[in-house]
């Protein structure tokens, strides 16, 4: 949303910064409805701000270094203009609560990921009362969550939160711990924010939670995540919708048939495996074995030919041996990810695995990852070498990042597509003869005028 888009009369402006995944630019939507519902206009420039809102990312120890540190450096800012509000959300806020407060006196507030749906009225009793304070211990819901647009959207494509929480306590996470118990929202209230978002020029839309497949759990009507999804294409008019993150023990049949039969339903899946050795995984307390989850990919493909896969990787959890490590590459080798996110393991705190004894030196665990990412590289640009000479629909979402005059999109696989196109194309599926292939994106050339829908 920018600055313009919203005006500038009301009474003051506010910053927000957002790490993390895209479930925490979901809240941070959240935060600006609410504040411009108090009047607050949202500012690029943090130096102009009157309200900063940090939202903060706890799943690797790094994530949170660069919270912490961040945090540091916005002491200066308050130091020249006392009436700066500063407030800490997301998974850091919920995980640390107070002691965030007592580490970074110029804090204001912290409102944990359990309290984001009230944050308005957090920050009017701030205003009203001048009581620092930290909101953390409600119950994760979707009570009070504001998704009346007061303007448009401002973008082609936007994330939409269908679940909140997980149930799934891999031994190396800290999510559930800062997300609390699956919650799935009612798809009723779903279509209702669909419909808004599509009437303020939204084509597509990012269904997310943590494990989207087990969606329904919990909810009075029987529906499961393929039904939602039947639903979402039958009653709206979208013109793609994607989604993401899926557990591969949950990955059922029915969902597999989904991306064979919906138009707009994209033809990616990200599935994080995140090793290939079953002993870890059995340690992560994943739920599947390696030979599981390559049958599920390979039914997968079967049902839908031009499916393009993405992943997870953790190399050097606790107790993983050279030989472990060679069954993730190998798994790697065999299924030819898209697109792969391979990260070195980090203890969390209260994690089944940072108790465990046989913690990886540090040293071992980079130069595996170093091998992994170096092979990983050459199998995307492979795959994206394969896309040259063929023909793809791409939903243009605006002018590319490169500024070069080009217009960027995605394919349905996912793929960013930069290309020569008017501006009047944003919004609209281009057919694109891909002619270039580099490590993450590619260019073509535009060959049609191009419709609205996908379907
Ligand atoms: N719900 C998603 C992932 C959420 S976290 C899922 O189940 O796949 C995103 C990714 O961060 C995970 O897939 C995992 O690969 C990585 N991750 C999570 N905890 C980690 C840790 N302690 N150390 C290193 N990577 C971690
Ligand atoms: Fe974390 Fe596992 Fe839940 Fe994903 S499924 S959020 S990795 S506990
Ligand atoms: Fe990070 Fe919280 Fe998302 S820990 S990955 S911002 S759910």
């Amino acid at each position: 949303m920018s600055e313009q888009l919203l005006g500038s009369c009301g009474p003051g402006r506010l910053y927000v910064r957002t790490l993390g995944c895209q479930m925490n630019e979901y809240d941070s939507l959240q935060v600006l409805r609410q504040f411009a519902a108090l009047g607050y206009t949202p500012v690029e420039d943090i130096a102009r701000a009157d309200v900063i809102f940090l939202n903060t990312c706890s799943v690797r120890g790094k994530a949170e270094q660069k919270v912490h540190s961040f945090l540091g450096s916005l002491r200066r800012l308050k130091q020249a203009n006392p009436n700066l509000k500063i407030i800490a959300g997301g998974c850091v806020a919920q995980q640390s609560g107070k002691k965030l407060l007592d580490r970074f006196d110029h804090l204001d507030m912290v409102v944990g990921t359990s309290a984001v749906n009230r944050i308005g009225k957090l920050f009017q009793n701030l205003l009203d009362s001048g009581t620092r304070g930290a909101f953390v211990h409600e119950e994760a819901s979707f009570a009070g969550f504001d998704f009346e647009l007061k303007t448009a959207h401002g973008s082609i494509t936007a994330p939409l939160t269908i679940m909140r929480g997980c149930d799934n306590h891999c031994a190396y996470c800290i999510v559930p711990s800062v997300r609390g118990p699956e919650k799935s929202r009612r798809p009723g209230e779903i279509l209702e924010e669909i419909g808004l978002l599509e009437r303020s020029g939204v084509k597509e839309v990012l269904l997310l939670g943590q494990n989207v497949n087990s969606y329904g759990r919990g909810l009075e009507e029987t529906i499961s995540f393929a039904d939602l999804l039947r639903r979402i294409v039958s009653e709206t008019g979208l013109s793609r919708i994607r989604f993401t993150t899926s557990h591969p023990k949950d990955l059922t049949e029915a969902l597999m048939l989904c991306f064979a039969e919906l138009g707009p339903l994209c033809k990616f899946l990200h599935l994080p495996v995140q090793a290939g050795s079953d002993r870890v995984l059995a340690r992560m307390n994943r739920g599947y074995t390696a030979e599981a989850y390559l049958e599920k990919v390979a039914r997968l493909r079967r049902t839908c030919p031009e499916i393009a896969l993405s992943s997870d990787v953790i190399v050097g959890f606790p107790g993983e041996t050279e030989q472990d490590f060679r069954k993730t590459m190998e798994l790697i080798e065999e299924v030819r990810f898209d697109n792969l996110f391979s990260f070195c393991y980090s203890d969390r705190p209260n994690t089944r695995a940072s108790g465990f004894a046989d913690k990886v030196d540090p040293e071992t665990a980079s130069a595996r990852l170093f091998e992994l990412q170096g092979r990983q590289a050459e199998i995307t640009l492979g795959k994206n070498l394969a896309e040259v000479g063929s023909i793809r629909e791409v939903l243009v979402e605006g002018p590319s990042k490169a500024s070069n005059g080009q217009m960027s999109g995605r394919t349905s696989q996912n793929k960013i597509v930069n290309f020569e196109a008017p501006v009047s194309s944003t919004g609209k599926i281009l057919e694109v003869r891909i002619d270039f292939a580099y490590s993450h994106s590619l260019g073509g050339e535009a060959i049609s005028a191009g419709g609205e829908k996908g379907r």
